[in-house]
């Protein structure tokens, strides 16, 4: 018994390997010697068990904390953010593309100016058509959204619209 445990003892440790020298021939010494084998060789085994399934563990939860957190860091930076809209840049194109044939200097149905920054924001001759930081409030999204403007033309794309939508969420700044 003791034979089979020998090589076990030696990868147990020093302090062992000492309990195990014939130099130490104290009844203490002995019980040392002679009892723990059995549940020395459980916990050696449970040990040896642990070991084995610390690594593949330990692997797994590093695999998993890469996983998880790679897709939460992504995710905002992908859908979340994007370069702020310039009224100068992206807005007035479009509404010269779309708009101002009626809405412009020369025409002005209803008061609506739409060639400029100041006559978007003063409105019509019944009141506002943009709600700073509120697209869904803006009657001007409403009207576009709904397929009334513009009038008897080919409806906006979605991406224009959406364009406006965002430039009046970011505050309808004259930018
Ligand atoms: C072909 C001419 C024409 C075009 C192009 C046109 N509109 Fe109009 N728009 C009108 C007329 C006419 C009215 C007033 C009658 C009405 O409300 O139907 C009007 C009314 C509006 C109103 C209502 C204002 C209020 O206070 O009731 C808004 C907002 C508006 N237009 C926005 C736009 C926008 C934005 C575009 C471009 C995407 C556009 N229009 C293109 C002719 C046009």
């Amino acid at each position: 018994m003791f034979d089979l445990v020998e090589p076990l003892w030696n990868r147990f440790g020093a302090s062992l390997v000492v309990a195990d020298s014939p130099v130490t021939g104290s009844d203490v010494s002995t019980r040392v010697r002679l009892e723990p084998p059995e549940g020395y060789v459980r916990m050696l085994l449970r040990a040896e068990l642990f070991s084995a399934l610390a690594v593949p563990i330990g692997m797994g939860l590093i695999l998993q904390t890469s996983f998880t957190d790679a897709p939460a860091r992504a995710t905002p930076l992908a859908s979340e953010v994007h370069a702020a809209v310039s009224f100068a840049e992206d807005v007035m194109p479009i509404l010269e593309q779309h708009c101002t044939e009626c809405h412009g200097p020369e025409t002005v149905e209803l008061g609506l100016n739409l060639s400029t920054y100041e006559g978007l924001m003063a409105g019509s001759d019944y009141g506002t058509v943009v709600e700073r930081g509120n697209a869904a409030a803006s009657l001007i999204i409403d009207m576009i959204s709904s397929g009334d403007m513009p009038q008897d033309k080919d409806p906006m794309p979605a991406e224009q619209l959406e364009v406006l939508r965002n430039w009046i969420n970011e505050g309808a700044e004259n930018n």
